[in-house]
């Protein structure tokens, strides 16, 4: 696993956005570039840079498929706190070249939830996988809405958020737990593990816990994210504030690894 260490969220922004344009300016397979996207704040500042790149003529959405990680059960698309309205509002509608066509985002108002999350793999598979599913992660560890203790195995379906969850993303619901949603459609942990590479954001010292546990303890159903070391293209883009709780060997070894690679 790489853990590529920046000094800033800006630096790891910057990064992330020139790795993910890297990978997309260099594929040449006769077939479309399939991307995973996560909501959040981590990824906020990914989002901005690649819209710029894109407008600056230096990366083109017109071969990428995107899927995104997961949606609210229950709330329309047009609900500000919609993954689709995030989406859209931080990223899609500022793109010059992205064809609406080509975005998949899990409808959490679906008749039938479980056969849209068939539908979901279904239509991964038919693309032939994703080649890179960008992440973030909560700060109990879980990946896409695989809360602790979800099987690391498991596929994209319906999800009982936590009690724990729901506190933390009230901040984006008036401070009003019982206005999260309680329920979610998600990509499942084996989904994420089947893609071709995996690039996880974690920036911050409430994620400190959570980086370690990530890149340094046990792998283990109860941090959801400790499956990416079971990954072989798995990379942690990470801030310095993020990595305060690893060890300082661990720390030195990802600086000195990473000491002459650019991207
Ligand atoms: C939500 C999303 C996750 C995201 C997490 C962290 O729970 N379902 O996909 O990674 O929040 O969000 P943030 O980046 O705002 O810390």
């Amino acid at each position: 696993m790489r853990v590529v260490i920046q000094d800033n969220y800006e630096k790891m922004s910057k990064w992330a956005a020139q790795y993910i344009a890297k990978k997309i300016n260099a594929h040449k397979e006769d077939r479309p570039f399939v991307l995973g996207l996560p909501t959040g704040s981590s990824p906020i500042g990914v989002y901005k840079e690649l819209v710029r790149m894109n407008k600056a003529g230096e990366i083109s959405f017109k071969n990428v498929v995107t899927f995104n990680m997961d949606e609210y059960c229950g709330l329309p698309r047009e609900h500000d706190q919609s993954y689709w309205y995030f989406m859209h509002d931080n990223f899609f509608d500022h793109l010059v070249d992205m064809n609406p066509d080509n975005i998949n985002i899990l409808n959490g108002m679906a008749e039938d939830p479980e056969e849209e999350c068939a539908n979901y793999e279904k239509k991964i598979a038919s693309y032939g996988g994703i080649d890179l599913f960008m992440g973030g992660i909560g700060v109990d560890g879980h990946l896409a809405f695989n809360e602790p203790f979800t099987s690391l195995s498991s596929r994209t379906g319906i999800r009982k958020l936590t009690t724990d969850t729901r506190i933390v993303n009230s901040r984006f619901f008036g401070n009003d737990p019982e206005k999260v949603p309680a329920y979610a459609l998600s990509v499942g942990i084996g989904t994420v593990m089947d893609s071709k590479e995996v690039l996880v954001l974690i920036n911050g010292h409430n994620k400190a816990r959570a980086l370690a546990k990530t890149v340094a303890g046990s792998v283990s159903q109860m941090w959801t994210c400790s499956a990416l070391q079971m990954h072989n293209g798995a990379i942690i883009a990470c801030d310095e504030a993020a990595c305060g709780e690893l060890k300082v060997d661990a720390y030195r070894y990802f600086l000195d690894i990473e000491k002459d690679e650019r991207l």
